[in-house]
């Protein structure tokens, strides 16, 4: 059995928040921004909406274009680092109760702008072993909640947002999943971390706000993200003898549009296969590729049988890469 990527959706809040507005907010403008990252806005949730509600939405589209009923779904597994709660219920748990899926297998994992590469590894893992038929992936985050808005090395960043997709069994290999690759290195954990409230470092006193704010050395990231993703692309492609010519859309992680460039050019990638979405939705950390995927599809330009690299590099830190065609309609 084969795992095949069957359907994307997406969900995108509707509140927009502008470089002008940051700039009001703490000492930046639009120009530092755009020149250093090529975000113009990003979106806010709402404050009373939940990661959860995000997910529930994008998995909804992703089911409707599947193909496949809601009640075959054997198993849900949320990529996120702002979930509803911090220890238990998973958000995942959430999602499947709000979509009224009781009896699935459900869980989050933890791999920051990873995470939809690692969850996609989990659905092919589950479906090639025969243990799972249908497996519903999600990237989701409410990065507003976990970001410090005094803190210009980060606030400028990140946006919120969810995408989901439903990969399945087949035994059609043309269909299948070609590759993944994921990877970690735990001895740069600082380099990103949400450092309170945790064991690591629990809080001593009445918990405070900023509690669970992001924090990042954002150019010794920078570095190392250009350099890691670079060779994992150009080592993913060389394990399975396929061109970067052969690629119809590269779709990475939405962070800065200097480390796709960097990437996209170590690859000698045209233009027009680069997916890019940072300039309207920032860094949604886990759900930046479905995010960047959902638009290509509702775009009309993602069709059946198209080569799609993905790529990532986020807190842990974590990396990796994937390469498979689009199995949907
Ligand atoms: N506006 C104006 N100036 C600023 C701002 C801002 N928003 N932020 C920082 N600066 C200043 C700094 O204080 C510094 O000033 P100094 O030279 O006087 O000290 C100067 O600009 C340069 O700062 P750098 O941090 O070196 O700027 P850099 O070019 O590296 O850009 C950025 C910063 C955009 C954060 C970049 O490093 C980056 O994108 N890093 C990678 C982020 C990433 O990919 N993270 C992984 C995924 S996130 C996740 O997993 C949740």
């Amino acid at each position: 059995m084969y795992a095949a990527f069957r359907s994307i959706g997406a969900y995108v809040p509707t509140k927009v928040l502008t470089n002008e507005e940051l700039s009001k907010m703490v000492d930046t403008t639009d120009e530092w921004i755009t020149k250093r990252t090529g975000i113009k806005e990003r979106r806010i949730a709402a404050v009373n909406e939940t990661t959860s509600d995000m997910a529930v939405k994008a998995a909804e589209k992703a089911i409707e274009r599947s193909g496949i009923k809601k009640e075959d779904i054997d198993m849900i597994v949320v990529a996120t680092i702002s979930p509803d709660y911090f220890n238990m219920p998973s958000t995942a748990t959430v999602v499947a109760h709000k979509m009224g899926l009781d009896k699935v297998t459900a869980f989050d994992i933890s791999a920051a702008c990873t995470g939809f590469i690692y969850v996609l590894s989990i659905a092919k893992a589950f479906i090639e072993s025969g243990m799972k038929k249908n497996v519903l992936i999600i990237g989701a985050e409410k990065m507003s909640a976990i970001t410090d808005y005094t803190d210009r090395g980060t606030c400028i960043l990140f946006g919120d947002g969810a995408g989901a997709a439903v990969i399945c069994a087949t035994e059609d290999k043309s269909e299948a999943i070609t590759d993944l690759h994921t990877a970690a290195d735990g001895s740069l954990g600082d380099f990103l971390m949400t450092p309170d409230g945790g064991t690591g470092n629990p809080h001593q006193a009445e918990l405070k706000a900023e509690a669970s704010f992001i924090q990042m050395k954002g150019n010794e990231t920078f570095k190392i993200a250009v350099r890691t993703l670079t060779n994992d692309v150009v080592e993913i492609l060389a394990d399975n003898n396929t061109k970067a010519s052969d690629i119809k859309h590269f779709i990475p992680h939405q962070a800065n549009y200097r480390i796709i460039k960097a990437v996209g050019d170590a690859l000698k990638l045209e233009k027009e296969q680069v997916v890019l979405t940072v300039h309207k939705y920032g860094n949604t950390s886990g759900a930046s590729i479905p995010m960047a995927m959902n638009d290509l599809y509702e775009e009309g330009k993602l069709e059946k049988g198209d080569l799609m690299l993905l790529d990532a590099f986020g807190g842990g830190l974590t990396w990796g890469s994937a390469l498979l065609p689009f199995a949907g309609k």
